[in-house]
């Protein structure tokens, strides 16, 4: 077997555990944990979502939801509501209450990610990347660019649907969140964790007549360069196009 392929594969196995009580983690040596969302400047304009308890929408019955859930890589011309995206965004992300509780569960409540957008077809709101911070629900406009929807695709392997989707979903990953505790237990929990935030975005997008699909192939750098990142202490993980179906 090819060493690569034996190294990953021990990477998906809870061998380490073994070791647990004797890791020299961050946690256990009494250091403070790390901040659990990325700070925003103090004079940045934040741009209201709609809360959770006014949504009308997302009522559909999870059962129904769950066997419709496929990838959908055709999107209609329609705009996303912000009513819609903001279910979508809370489903995902949003903290539930004061504490770190989210919709999606997290290996040892670290909930290592955070959420940008591409927003190309949404009712009210300009295109471009955004920020979305979970406890505030509101986003943070950060800049456009033209075709920056084209160019996304692009940095995807050209997956050409992405770009005609309405919001494409950018998660990254903030290790430390998760080294503090797991120290080197921690990346095969970061990957568990991102699956469910990707998992709700199908089926909250299915509720709302709207479409998902993951997107886990991608050019590391070129992906990164679109946002303000160091791709080193915060990189990009995972992607999801979402948009309106026929
Ligand atoms: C981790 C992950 C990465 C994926 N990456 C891509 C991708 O880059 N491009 C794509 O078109 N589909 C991607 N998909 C979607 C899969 O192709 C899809 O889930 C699979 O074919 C099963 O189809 P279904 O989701 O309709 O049930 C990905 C799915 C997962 C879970």
């Amino acid at each position: 077997m090819k060493k690569q392929i034996k190294m990953q594969r021990n990477f998906l196995k809870a061998e380490k555990w073994i070791k647990w009580d004797d890791l020299d983690r961050d946690q256990k040596k009494g250091v403070s944990a790390p901040p659990m969302t990325k700070d925003y400047p103090e004079d940045a304009e934040l741009i209201d979502l709609i809360p959770y308890d006014q949504l009308k929408v997302g009522d559909s019955s999870l059962k129904k939801i769950m066997k419709q859930r496929k990838s959908r890589r055709k999107y209609s011309d329609q705009k996303l509501s912000l009513e819609e995206l903001s279910f979508l965004l809370w489903s995902t992300q949003a903290v539930k209450e004061n504490r770190n509780k989210r919709a999606v569960p997290s290996a040892g409540d670290r909930h290592p990610f955070e959420t940008y957008l591409y927003i190309n077809k949404v009712e009210n709101l300009n295109k471009g990347i955004y920020r979305y911070l979970p406890v505030e629900h509101k986003l943070i406009f950060i800049y456009n660019e033209d075709d920056l929807n084209v160019k996304i695709a692009e940095a995807c392997r050209k997956q050409k649907f992405i770009a005609d989707s309405a919001v494409i979903f950018i998660w990254t990953a903030v290790p430390y969140r998760s080294e503090w505790r797991y120290d080197v237990l921690a990346h095969k929990m970061i990957a568990l964790d991102a699956g469910h935030l990707c998992q709700n975005l199908y089926l909250a997008s299915e509720s709302v007549g709207a479409g998902t699909c993951a997107i886990g192939a991608y050019y590391q750098q070129q992906v990164d360069a679109f946002l303000d990142i160091d791709g080193e202490e915060e990189f990009v993980i995972y992607l999801a196009s979402v948009g309106k179906i026929e």
